[in-house]
């Protein structure tokens, strides 16, 4: 079965717009891994827009299922992964003033400093995925990082119409067969929702998928629970 984690940065997006406690970033964790997800995924951004430090530590202590922890490679967040030591820290870019992460990761442009900061994960036994574009350039390059695992942005391919669409699923089939000629694990994840999720299932040699924005705005209609549950069922093998 492809592993599902579930980005709550959305629910801190719903407490930070009060700075109050509510809805509690903890309770929906518990709820997700109630429902079957098999990881919660964070990202604490420098901008602190959602995601608090406080959630960070809270959820490192509370979480029963992997904590998939999405950061930008600077110092600071550098600091805070060695401290908690997460299962997996996904490497992202990150802008200021972007809505939500945009592009993927350019890891061959910056091969020597991320293999720098994928050893010092590996010393602290904390995998590393980079997020990058379906491109074979990045993969290649996330390969000689040393990375654990890449996840393949989706969001051309969620956001892609008519014609777009099949040539986008293009370029995530062609890095999936690039992908399978490494040690790396095969990740995929923005923008999936249940209704564009088969075609991405499909592709060979996927593993885990990260899925937030849809599955919170779901979750305000039908409950978290409901929608994770018609997450997992899109994932399970037919
Ligand atoms: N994976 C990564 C690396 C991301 O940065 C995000 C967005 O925070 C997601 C998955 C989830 O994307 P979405 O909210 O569109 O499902």
């Amino acid at each position: 079965m492809i592993e599902l984690g579930v980005n709550i940065d959305h629910v801190a997006t719903l407490r930070e717009a009060r700075k109050g406690a509510v809805p509690s970033v903890l309770e929906a964790a518990a709820i997700c891994e109630g429902a079957g997800a098999h990881q919660i995924t964070v990202h604490l951004r420098q901008d602190r827009r959602h995601i608090q430090d406080h959630d960070i530590y809270e959820l490192a202590e509370a979480l029963n299922v992997r904590m998939n922890f999405e950061m930008a490679a600077v110092d600071e967040i550098i600091a805070i992964a060695h401290d908690i030591v997460p299962a997996t820290v996904c490497l992202v870019p990150e802008n200021r003033e972007e809505i939500t992460t945009e592009g993927g990761l350019d890891v061959a442009g910056q091969q020597a400093w991320l293999t720098e900061v994928v050893a010092g994960m590996h010393a602290r036994n904390i995998r590393v995925s980079m997020f990058i574009d379906p491109e074979i350039d990045q993969i290649e390059a996330s390969a000689a990082t040393g990375a654990d695992c890449v996840e393949l942005h989706t969001g051309a391919y969620a956001n892609a119409t008519g014609d777009g669409i099949a040539r986008e699923l293009a370029r995530l089939t062609e890095s999936a067969a690039r992908l399978a000629d490494t040690p790396m694990g095969f990740h995929g994840g923005h923008g999936l929702t249940v209704q564009n999720l088969a075609p991405i299932v499909a592709l060979p040699g996927l593993r885990e998928v990260n899925i937030g924005h849809d599955i919170i705005a779901r979750a305000v209609f039908i409950g978290l629970e409901e929608a994770i549950k018609e997450i997992l069922v899109a994932l399970s093998p037919v």
